[in-house]
């Protein structure tokens, strides 16, 4: 069964369209990302789900439950972390989650280890007894995933985790929301206007434009190019024999060649075949690499308008 069903899904205020005839499946243990510039209706896609704003059309099921009519259900069973989670600055991180603990029906004597467990899963055992006013942006983050991860979740939605993080912050942070899934067993759902990111953790992505998804894959099914495979080498020693040879492999249909550089377009893998051909040719092979993938070209052409 999946974790997410969506069919048709609409949003519009004040009869303008924020999300419009959104479909989307999320499948248990899958981290799926939901990927567009500032605007294009991830939070509110994502309110839906959550039972938060109710739709103008369309449906919803998330682990089996209607949102809008049995949203006791859904919030059992699904964390959500806000863009801008809110805390007690007063109290320190330990007390903000024996406070969240409470409020989800757990009594403290129960809830201790637990607590101490995930201030640890997410590095923050060092900080726990500090005022959470003290907390960069990251460290807030974090503490919002060991709140969310109170009440043991089936699922949770991660509204724009990194943003405010700096790099190097932002991939701790995605790291750990990759482990938690791994150990865990829980599906994800993430939202982030920057594709790296995105591409880094997901298994699945939809790319939002204006209120729509408007592709939705794996990064390898959104990074296949329309006209096939495409193979970027560079050669020291290159000759216009060589060149002659590369275009007639069997599986190559295009060759463009600058310099030591040379770009092969292909109908099949022929990473092989290459290599041997530039080395029987007394040819060195610097590099050999499928380039870039073309997801970026397709983030690149909705986000540029
Ligand atoms: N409560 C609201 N009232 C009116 N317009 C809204 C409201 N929430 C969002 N919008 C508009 O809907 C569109 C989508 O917003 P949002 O879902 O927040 O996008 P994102 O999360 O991708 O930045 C934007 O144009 C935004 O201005
Ligand atoms: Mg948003």
């Amino acid at each position: 069964m999946p974790v997410v069903e969506a069919q048709g899904l609409a949003k519009s205020y004040n009869g303008f369209p924020a999300v419009r005839d959104l479909t989307l499946d999320i499948e248990e243990r899958e981290i799926f990302g939901l990927l567009g510039p500032n605007g294009s209706g991830k939070t509110t896609t994502i309110l839906m789900l959550l039972g938060l704003t109710e739709p103008s059309a369309g449906s919803v099921e998330i682990c089996g439950h209607d949102p809008v009519r049995d949203p006791i259900s859904v919030k059992r069973r699904v964390g959500y972390l806000p863009e801008n989670v809110g805390f007690y600055d007063d109290l320190t991180a330990r007390e903000n989650l024996r406070f969240v603990a409470r409020l989800n029906g757990i009594r403290d004597r129960d809830s201790k280890r637990k607590i101490d467990e995930l201030l640890s899963l997410v590095g923050l055992e060092e900080a726990a007894d500090r005022p959470v006013r003290t907390f960069s942006r990251g460290m807030r983050q974090r503490l919002g995933i060991a709140d969310v991860l109170i009440k043991d979740p089936e699922f949770v939605i991660l509204d724009e985790p990194t943003s405010g993080i700096d790099p190097e912050g932002a991939i701790k942070l995605l790291d750990m929301i990759v482990e938690m899934r791994n150990s865990r067993g829980m599906t994800v759902m993430l939202s982030s206007h920057l594709l790296h990111q995105v591409q880094r953790v997901c298994d699945r992505v939809g790319i939002m434009h204006r209120g729509g998804i408007v592709a939705q894959g794996t990064i390898d099914e959104l990074g296949g190019t329309d006209e096939g495979e495409k193979l970027e080498l560079r050669v020291r020693g290159i000759t216009p024999l060589l060149l002659e040879r590369l275009r007639s492999l069997d599986g190559v249909s295009d060759l463009q060649a600058d310099g030591e550089r040379v770009r092969l377009s292909c109908t099949r893998d022929v990473r092989a075949q290459v290599a041997r051909a530039v080395v029987e040719h007394g040819a060195e092979l610097l590099e050999l690499r499928r380039p870039g993938l073309a997801l970026e070209d397709i983030y690149l052409r909705y986000f540029q308008e």
